[in-house]
């Protein structure tokens, strides 16, 4: 899943400045008196202002993404769902800017549907994901009339379909599929299956036997198919390859039923720059690839080419974001290395320490400054892995510097927890140099609002 996205070579004091990192940062990004800027707004004067820890994400490179996505899928074929997967950052006004922006909304569970529904999410643009969907998010999902639920197994679908009927509802569907390729960040693997807790495999004919019973079953109607080979993926070849399989198993379901695949949703995946080595495909690229990619295979089986859906996340809301922190301390440990304590950490990024992630990091107040040393930013938590950033190259660092960590936009604040009770960051979205909390940072009361005494 998240896997490191290019081979790193041993970190070195690169003597860049702020300047040499746009590639990570929102497209809004500057450099000005020294300082860093983002969305025309100075973020160490953000970093006064709104105190840090503090996740910042410029408007304009979220939407600026959604409208990408929109304009290269919907230019190879009219008829695409571009369904922005919440899991990767999810608050209520970003679903309001998804909306507005006229895209669908992966949820994953009960809590996201309740976020959309409170944003006044449109309910028919819904896609409903989850591997093991309890019987009472089935009903809310029911009850608030998403457009489509994406099946995962034999149990939830008759059950379901059995709380349908009980409603005298039909619920569109799609069945998840396990198309056999998992996608590596350089290259696929054929795994032949299945060894997923995610949709129906090929093998045994799992998966045709779910068509077959999603066709006959009351209360769900059989739209299509999904599938997701992986996150953070830089060779398109890989999606191009899965969709081959995928749309051989619509000729199968064709030739077996007699029913064709309306909708095709190919799920996410795309990957992006964390750091100055990688080089993702562009989002022009990855849509000719996958809407070509069906189109062609479809006219080479003979099928009616389906409406589509892509579900991206990370590459819409990473490169958006980054994490502000203020330096608390500076340990220099000689001949080893030296560490940068900052007041956040694992609880705020637990990417690092769960996937080996790398990011850049810049010292944003002396952001037209060269990196002229190695640093290993650590975090404030009760344990030794909890660091931020691995063998960061850095500006001299003094206690009281911003320290900018870039690329944060995606799975950081999603993923954050309290450990150490600590509480979470706000977020704050910058647009046309102003900005505004879209998520306040926790209080101490947030931390006990659970608590019985
Ligand atoms: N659709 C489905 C069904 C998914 O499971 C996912 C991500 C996406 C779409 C969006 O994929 P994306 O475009 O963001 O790659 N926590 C990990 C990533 C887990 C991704 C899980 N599924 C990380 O921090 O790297």
């Amino acid at each position: 899943m998240g896997r490191p996205s290019a081979p790193r070579p041993p970190a070195v004091p690169d003597q860049k400045t702020a300047a040499d990192l746009m590639a990570v940062l929102p497209m809004t990004a500057e450099v000005k008196d020294g300082h860093l800027w983002i969305g025309g707004l100075d973020t160490v004067a953000l970093a006064a202002e709104a105190g840090t820890a503090v996740y910042a994400m410029d408007e304009a490179t979220i939407r600026h993404q959604l409208q990408e996505y929109v304009r290269w899928t919907t230019y190879h074929w009219p008829h695409v769902d571009v369904v922005y997967a919440g899991k990767a950052f999810m608050s209520v006004t970003m679903c309001k800017l998804v909306a507005e922006e006229g895209c669908c909304l992966d949820v994953s569970s009960g809590g996201e549907l309740a976020f959309a529904l409170r944003a006044g999410f449109p309910m028919e643009r819904i896609y409903v994901h989850g591997n093991n969907k309890t019987p009472s998010e089935l009903i809310e999902c029911l009850e608030a009339g998403v457009g489509r639920i994406v099946v995962d197994s034999f149990e939830e679908m008759e059950r379901l379909s059995a709380l349908a009927v009980e409603r005298g509802l039909t619920q569109d569907i799609l069945l998840r599929v396990t198309p056999g390729v998992e996608a590596d960040t350089h290259d696929f693997i054929m795994t032949g299956a299945e060894d997923s807790k995610f949709g129906f495999g090929r093998n045994q004919g799992l998966a045709m036997q779910a068509v077959k019973r999603a066709i006959e079953l009351p209360g769900i109607e059989f739209q299509g198919l999904h599938m997701h080979i992986g996150s953070q993926i830089f060779a398109l070849h890989s999606f191009a390859k899965a969709i081959e399989v995928i749309v051989e198993f619509m000729r199968e379901i064709k030739d077996e039923t007699g029913v064709e695949v309306r909708l095709l949703d190919t799920g996410g995946g795309l990957g992006i720059a964390y750091g100055l080595p990688d080089e993702p495909s562009t989002i022009q690229d990855y849509g000719k690839v996958v809407v070509d990619g069906i189109k062609a295979e479809c006219e080479r089986w003979g099928l009616s080419v389906p409406r589509m859906a892509v579900e991206p996340g990370r590459s819409i809301v990473a490169n958006a974001g980054v994490t502000l922190y203020t330096v608390g301390s500076i340990k220099e440990i000689a001949n080893i290395r030296t560490y940068v304590a900052v007041d956040g950490g694992m609880s705020d990024n637990i990417r690092t320490s769960l996937y080996d992630a790398h990011y850049e990091a810049l010292l944003a107040n002396k952001a037209d400054q060269p990196r002229v040393m190695v640093a290993t930013v650590a975090g404030k938590h009760c344990e030794s892995g909890d660091i931020v950033v691995n063998d960061a190259p850095l500006q001299c660092p003094e206690v009281g510097d911003i320290l900018c960590v870039c690329a944060t936009g995606a799975y950081c604040q999603s993923m954050s927890s309290n450990y150490n009770k600590q509480v979470r960051p706000g977020v704050v979205f910058i647009r046309d140099g102003s900005w505004r909390w879209v998520v306040r940072r926790e209080t101490y009361d947030d931390l006990m609002k659970c608590e019985e005494d």
